[in-house]
């Protein structure tokens, strides 16, 4: 079992397969304690983990001074206003106007296997896959049970922990105004933080800085994970880098408002809290009602970030999408979107997708526009009928003559939101968030629904179900283009709007849950105005989620890093798509962007009638590459090998198969340095023991070049290396690589 407990020294340790997780029980009062997190211990018992500078940490011995003591001990879960002045995680506003908070254990269950969390992704595991340890601790003065929910997985090193709590009784409500999800006490200050941070067209780029003391957060208070920052932090040891040293990822398995904090105390401690942003934040619990809060990822690697992430790409593959898409090979898809935006009809869809079906895409998305009398963004939403001026003959007609041709058929939907300008809000303007009395803040000329209302919940479904029925769609793209401003429910009492947030986040889970009930077979992808909201609570709902409106090929290299942090490639929604960039502004090579987008789910997007001859003919090799290629990417491990992002000049990733018989490299030259001596790229991830054959992709065929592929043993391609291969001279020039079993 990855869980024990040692009686007598009341220490839990949990164990995955490389990590060791450790706290203990001290005092009468059932202190929960941290004692460590790391790498795996063979054995509980360990040098003074239990000792503060005080000495024993046993608080009853420490009453003349329990405040300072309070304020340095490893807390398991921190508590509110009784001497911890470090962040807490846990604070209320209990009848009696008062705000503290403490815990004392009561009992703990270990059991195999792990529970759900209602109305909420987690992720999931087997009796045999992980251990879930249970503490449950009281509040007698505010009446609450908290339950503190871990869970070790026995073929990743991943830990997850969640809280619940429940009012008990002593009061008829208590109001809940912080209840982060996890909450991790550091015993050393030597770290740097990794952060996520960006903005539209921006989204993930990576942030790594010392850690110097006080308080370092990234949070969200826009309804969503956000383009701007991310729920995810790592922390790392010192000297940490992409292959070496210690590295804890935390990521927030939700899609809502989050924070996620890392703080130095004045005792060179360091606290990593996770957990739904206090802000805004105030749930009545009433008796006998139960909380959930959602759930956090910890991942620990002592082989640097790399190992975080793979461990992450694991674990999401394994145990946190659901569709059965997860492991497949997806449609090649064409998109119309930066090919016509809202100039389109039925023609102009079947003229791209004739000649996308010519060169071996797959499938036809149709984007925004279809529906209402939109033909801007300035309406409609929320009127999810035909527009028949534009879909001349409905949309079965075109769904049908779509599949004539070989292809599926795919729509866009952004189910969410409302237009002031259509006949839903003209009927229910109070299905709007806002607050009376209050001019309405438009984003993109759209509010957003008040997904908090089971009525508008129900509502919603019913058009995306309906539109659905109607015709042979076999993927969704749902989109969600505004962040939510004007916060205010016609559906709760003024007691209660302090729960609007979470709430609107559990009405979209409610939503999409249905759909994956309902339509096991749609592939659904989502999207938020490009990547605000690619975090790991929308991929337990669709395999794969657009990265980012920004598909220029550059652009993307530090966009797909970032994200590939801890989210599969598989995941990762990744366009060829027209130039100039719409965007950006950039030309950059045809080919490049085909091995861009491979390193996503791949597709395209421009009007493949009207690209340049050249281009189009490259199409069917890059076609044949995916399909070639693709299993690699969507179940193989990732190592970078060269970032971008932190020399400005060159990119490389490898993807290489679970066994290690086959692997892909792509490498990108960003900005050509004049006069180096060459180029060398270390692989990694290879067996050193096999013989590998190495040649180049060649674009015009879909085949490896024979001419120049060298064979070599797998020791020295990762520790001698290789030069670049010829023809990656030249801005933004790239090479894919193909390396396999000799
Ligand atoms: C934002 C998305 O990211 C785009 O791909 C496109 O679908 C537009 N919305 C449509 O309004």
């Amino acid at each position: 079992m990855g869980i024990n407990y040692y009686e007598k020294e009341r220490i839990f340790k949990l164990d995955t397969p490389n990590t060791t997780y450790m706290f203990c029980l001290v005092d009468k009062e059932g202190f929960m304690l941290h004692m460590y997190y790391g790498r795996r211990l063979s054995d509980y018992r360990t040098a003074d983990l239990t000792r503060t500078r005080f000495g024993e940490a046993v608080p009853s011995n420490h009453e003349r001074e329990r405040c300072a003591f309070n304020d340095c001990m490893p807390f398991e879960y921190a508590t509110h206003g009784l001497g911890d002045y470090r962040d807490d995680a846990f604070k209320v506003l209990n009848p009696d106007g008062f705000t503290a908070t403490s815990l004392e254990y009561r009992s703990h269950r270990i059991y195999p296997g792990k529970p759900a969390i209602k109305g909420m992704p987690a992720t999931f595991g087997k009796e045999n896959e992980c251990t879930t340890l249970e503490i449950v601790a009281q509040d007698p003065v505010n009446g609450l049970e908290v339950t503190l929910i871990y869970s070790a997985f026995e073929d990743v090193d991943a830990i997850t922990r969640s809280v619940k709590i429940r009012n008990t009784g002593k009061y008829s409500n208590v109001k809940l105004t912080k209840v982060l999800s996890t909450c991790v006490d550091f015993e050393d200050d030597d770290y740097d933080t990794i952060f996520l941070h960006g903005s539209w067209a921006r989204e993930r780029t990576i942030d790594r800085n010392r850690l110097g003391h006080g308080k370092h957060y990234v949070s969200s208070k826009r309804g969503e994970s956000s383009h701007q920052e991310h729920p995810f932090l790592a922390l790392l040891g010192a000297g940490a880098n992409e292959d070496n040293g210690e590295v804890w990822g935390f990521n927030f398995v939700y899609s809502g408002n989050f924070i996620a904090q890392a703080e130095k105390s004045q005792f060179k401690t360091v606290r990593v809290m996770m957990g739904i942003n206090p802000e805004d934040f105030c749930w009545n619990l009433r008796s006998g009602e139960v909380f959930e809060a959602p759930e956090v990822v910890m991942v620990y690697s002592h082989e640097g970030i790399g190992r975080m992430s793979r461990t992450f790409h694991d674990l999401y593959r394994k145990h946190l999408i659901r569709s059965k898409y997860r492991d497949a090979v997806r449609p090649i898809l064409i998109n119309n979107w930066e090919a016509t935006y809202f100039d389109f009809d039925t023609d102009k869809l079947i003229s791209i997708a004739k000649e996308a079906s010519r060169l071996g895409i797959e499938m036809l998305v149709m984007d925004d526009g279809w529906f209402g009398k939109r033909n801007s963004d300035d309406n409609s939403l929320g009127d999810w009928v035909v527009n028949e001026n534009k879909l001349k003959g409905g949309l079965k007609y075109l769904v049908d003559e779509v599949n004539k041709l070989g292809m599926k058929f795919g729509i866009w939907m952004e189910p969410e939101m409302i237009s002031p300008d259509s006949d839903l809000y003209r009927a229910h303007p109070d299905w709007a968030i806002h607050i009376p009395g209050r001019k309405g803040v438009q984003s993109r000329a759209q509010f957003v629904l008040d997904l908090s209302r089971p009525e508008v919940v129900d509502y919603t479904y019913e058009q995306v179900r309906r539109i659905l029925k109607s015709a042979n769609i076999e993927y969704l793209k749902w989109d969600m283009n505004r962040q939510i401003t004007d916060l205010g429910s016609a559906g709760l009492d003024s007691e209660s709007q302090g729960e609007l947030f979470h709430r609107y986040v559990l009405g979209v889970y409610e939503l999409q849950e249905r759909l994956v009930t309902e339509f096991p077979d749609l592939l659904l992808e989502n999207c938020s105005g490009g990547g605000a909201r690619f975090d790991p609570g929308m991929l337990y709902y669709g395999p794969q989620i657009w990265c980012s409106d920004n598909a220029d090929a550059i652009a993307r290299l530090e966009i797909q890093q970032g994200t590939a942090l801890m989210y599969p490639l598989s995941t990762m929604g990744a366009h060829v798509s027209d130039c100039p960039n719409h965007t950006v502004g950039r030309t950059t090579p045809f080919e490049t962007r085909g091995y861009v987008a491979l390193a996503g789910t791949f597709g395209y997007e421009l009007d493949v009638t009207r690209i340049p001859e050249a281009d189009r003919n490259m199409i069917p090799a890059q076609t044949k590459m995916y399909h070639r290629f693709s299993d690699i990417v969507r179940l193989g491990d990732y190592y970078r090998i060269s970032s971008f992002h932190d020399n400005r000049m060159w990119d490389a990733w490898e993807v290489v198969r679970k066994d290690k018989t086959e692997a892909i490299l792509t490498i990108v030259n960003v900005f050509t340095e004049a006069n180096y001596k060459s180029l060398r790229v270390k692989m990694k991830g290879l067996d050193p023991e096999k013989t590998y054959r190495v040649s180049v992709f060649d674009i015009e065929t879909g085949e490896d070049k024979e001419e120049g592929s060298l064979v070599l043993k797998g020791d020295s391609l990762m520790y001698a290396g290789i030069n670049a291969p010829d023809g990656i001279r030249g801005d933004f020039r790239a090479r894919l690589i193909h390396i396999v079993e000799a």
